[in-house]
Formats: structure tokens, C-alpha cells, sequence
């Protein structure tokens, strides 16, 4: 059984998807534990109702961020992961944390990478007139919202659309596209050619929401 460790900073609607997916699908790994460098986050409570270990390393009890990650790095191995998940982890990491997980450090980013890394990004996509927005998986590298796609999901943006309702849609397809890349990545699924991610066995590494879905979301 392979151990997953998530790393959250909210509400945790990506680490519940995640959960749910692993115990549905009856993976051959489970949801470890969640760790979040804040105490109140709402994937913390989430984690000990399910029975799930749930530990905070609050990052402001810790002058730098080099110090902070050695804390993060500790508790991630603690729970001896082999993959580790940043579903809404709001913090910068330093190359060392990245290094140290290379290969098994994911992230969800709420964008169609290299477009848009950073905050802000529904906001953005609305601004600037994209007719699509979506999401990204990729493995994380030194750069923030930066490292090899794994998988995107593509929704529509509709002309009546604000930030809410985009960031709603955009969402939904998040719940469907990061549990199915973490599935291929503890069934070792996955190559990495060149820098790029490939799907050994061909399934499509895209996801696309029609826009029937996205109207009154
Ligand atoms: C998601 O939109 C994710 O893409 C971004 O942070 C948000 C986390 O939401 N990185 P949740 O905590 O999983 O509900």
C-alpha cells in the first residue's frame, strides 16, 4: 500500500475528491495523512473526521523558509510518502523540499499552464478575454506553478461569467482531473519522456467540460 501525504492550506474540496476516489477505486495506496502549515484549515478537520492523520506545521512559528520546509519535510516522511499532493498548499517551497520529493511532488493549479501561474487566475482569464480556462496537474519543479503537465482539464468561459462562477466550474473539473492523475501515479502509469509526461497506456491526459455544463454553475 502506497502512502499518499496532502498538503493543504483551506477548505480541502481537492484532498476529499482525492480521498474518495482512492477508497472508491480501491487503490493500492490511501490518503496517509494531511498535513497543513495552517492550524484552522478545513482539509485538517476533514482529515480527523475521516480518520485520516491530520498534522500542522504552522509556518509562522518558524523564522525562514528554510526552516519551515525542514518542519514540512519531516512531517511528509514521517508519514513515509511516496507521493506527495499539493491540492490548495499556499505556501512558496524552496528548491531543497522540491529536490528532496522530486518525481512524487505534485500540484494542482487552477489555470492552463504556462498561462497564468500565480493568483488571481480565473480573474486573469476573464480579463484578458480567454474563451477557455481550466486546470493543470504537473509535477512541481523549483518554479512556482512550473514542472511537467501531467494532465488539464478545459472548461468554457461564458460571456456572463465573474470570478465566482468560473472558479465554481473550473472546480468541478479539478475534482474529476486530480484524482485520476494521482491514480496514474501510484499505478506508475506514467513515463516521462523528454520532459514530457506520457500515459503509457494512451488514456487521454485531457479533460473538457461542454459548455451545457458550465451555464447557471
Ligand atoms: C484549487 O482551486 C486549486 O487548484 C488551487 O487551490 C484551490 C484549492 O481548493 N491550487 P481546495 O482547498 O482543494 O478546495
Amino acid at each position: 500500500m502506497k502512502n499518499i501525504v496532502v498538503l493543504v492550506s483551506g477548505r480541502g474540496s481537492n484532498l476529499q475528491a482525492i480521498v474518495r476516489a482512492a477508497r472508491d477505486e480501491a487503490w493500492a495506496a490511501r490518503v496517509a495523512a494531511v498535513v497543513s502549515n495552517r492550524p484552522d484549515a478545513g482539509g485538517l478537520a476533514y482529515a480527523r473526521e475521516q480518520g485520516i492523520a491530520a498534522e500542522a506545521v504552522d509556518h509562522r512559528a518558524y523564522p525562514d523558509r528554510e526552516s519551515f520546509d525542514a518542519a514540512l519535510a519531516r512531517a511528509i516522511e514521517g508519514h513515509a510518502a511516496d507521493v506527495v499532493v499539493l491540492a490548495g498548499f499556499m505556501r512558496i517551497l524552496t528548491p531543497e523540499i522540491v529536490r528532496r520529493f522530486d518525481g512524487r511532488l505534485v500540484n494542482i493549479h487552477p489555470s492552463l499552464l504556462p498561462a497564468f501561474p500565480g493568483l488571481h487566475t480565473h480573474r486573469r482569464a476573464i480579463e484578458s478575454g480567454c474563451k477557455l480556462a481550466g486546470a493543470t496537474v504537473h509535477f512541481v519543479d523549483a518554479q512556482v506553478d512550473h514542472g511537467p503537465v501531467i494532465a488539464q482539464a478545459a472548461v468554457p468561459v461564458l460571456p456572463e461569467d465573474d470570478e465566482a462562477s468560473l472558479a465554481a466550474r473550473v472546480l468541478a473539473a479539478e475534482h474529476v482531473l486530480y484524482p485520476r492523475a494521482i491514480g496514474w501515479i501510484v499505478r506508475g502509469d506514467l513515463d516521462l519522456r523528454d520532459g514530457r509526461v506520457v500515459h503509457r497506456g494512451g488514456e487521454p491526459q485531457w479533460l473538457m467540460t461542454p459548455p451545457s455544463v458550465g451555464r447557471g454553475a
